[in-house]
């Protein structure tokens, strides 16, 4: 992305948190994300939208896919009571978890040199990143952190956002961690719709820079 992509996906970002969110703290949150790397860095390190802009990009990304996702299918069938939620969920609340889930990767990637073999097995240098996270507190757990600095979040929105992982987040930690996980997708289809929003704009809309 170039520093003009980039510029105005950040006037975007801004302008959609303050059309969708009015919770006390919203300008504090923002602020603070000039203070880190969240509008230029990557969305990963060597995957979806590893280059510069790549995280503000796919924030949002899963901001307009959880809207259309809940608008399109989940809320028709709370209307028509064929879902096993009965309650609405504020475009407000879709706004806070999409835009902010993965504030947690703000800070980590850093710009390293790297190397591979050419089509002739000589070694050549190229630019990439590593993640270096001085703050290992979990993935979603940090981006609630950080979000619940500023804004006092539903339940709803902490879970959805420290679940956004789905089952790639539970891994070696076992059964008490799936059972929360079950657990909080019951509890609110914030959870799910997050979920089904990240995984779907990471593999099917966001494309990988090889190097
Ligand atoms: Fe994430
Ligand atoms: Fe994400």
């Amino acid at each position: 992305m170039n520093p003009s992509e980039i510029d105005q996906n950040k006037a975007h970002f801004l302008a959609l948190s303050r059309q969708y969110i009015s919770r006390p703290g919203l300008e504090d949150l923002l602020a603070s994300l000039d203070k880190t790397d969240f509008f230029t860095a990557p969305s990963s390190s060597a995957y979806h939208l590893n280059e510069p802009g790549g995280l503000c990009q796919h924030s949002l990304g899963v901001f307009h896919t959880a809207l259309t996702v809940y608008h399109s299918i989940v809320h028709p069938a709370i209307e028509r009571g064929t879902s096993p939620f009965t309650k609405a969920v504020s475009d407000e609340s879709i706004a806070i978890v999409s835009l902010f889930h993965d504030l947690c990767k703000a800070g980590i990637y850093r710009d390293v040199e790297k190397w591979k073999k050419d089509d002739s097995g000589r070694w050549q240098s190229y630019r990439g990143y590593k993640v270096v996270d001085d703050f290992p507190f979990g993935h979603g757990e940090k981006s609630v952190l950080h979000v619940s600095h500023y804004l006092q979040l539903t339940s709803s929105e902490m879970l959805a956002i420290r679940w956004h992982m789905g089952m790639f987040d539970v891994g070696e930690s076992g059964s008490p961690s799936r059972y929360a996980l079950y657990a909080a997708l019951a509890k609110s289809p914030l959870v799910c719709v997050l979920q089904v929003a990240d995984q779907l704009v990471a593999n099917c809309l966001e494309k990988t820079n090889e190097v």
